[in-house]
């Protein structure tokens, strides 16, 4: 069974992951936690380099530990509810290379926390390419 989103928890748990961040360059701190179907709680904070374009966001550290943390559940995707906070605490929308990463491990449904509250994926990135095109428009 799909666990309802421990929201509060989430939160906890992005707030303490921005607290680790790895941000010297552009000072913003991004922590950014994920439960999977399993109820697993996993976690990513944003990592720079001094080559700005290596930059890692939070929300790929999480993608890469839930799939380093356990095996991927049925359905959609394993991902089933993500909040990102800034080092304010706040709710930070995932950037556009995020959002994308997240549909991947989520699925559309995913639902993101926003400062409004939680939405689905699907609002934030409508009309998405994922993988059914990789399928259906693939050459023969
Ligand atoms: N950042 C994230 O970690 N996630 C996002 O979704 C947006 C941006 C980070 C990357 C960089 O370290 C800093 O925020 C400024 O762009």
């Amino acid at each position: 069974m799909i666990p309802t989103p421990d929201w509060p928890a989430l939160r906890a748990a992005a707030v303490a992951a921005a607290e680790r961040a790895y941000a010297p360059y552009s000072g913003l701190r991004v922590g950014a936690a994920g439960q999977a179907a399993d109820g697993r709680i996993v976690t990513g904070c944003n990592v720079e380099n001094a080559s700005y374009g290596l930059t890692l966001c939070a929300e790929c550290g999480l993608v890469s530990a839930l799939h380093a943390s356990g095996s991927p559940a049925p359905g959609p995707g394993p991902l089933v509810a993500v909040a990102t906070v800034a080092g304010d605490g706040k709710p930070l929308l995932p950037c556009g290379r995020c959002r994308q990463l997240l549909l991947e491990a989520g699925g559309s449904h995913l639902l993101v926390d926003t400062a409004e509250g939680p939405v689905e994926l699907s609002a934030l990135l409508p009309a998405a390419f994922g993988p059914a095109d990789l399928e259906s428009r693939r050459d023969a």
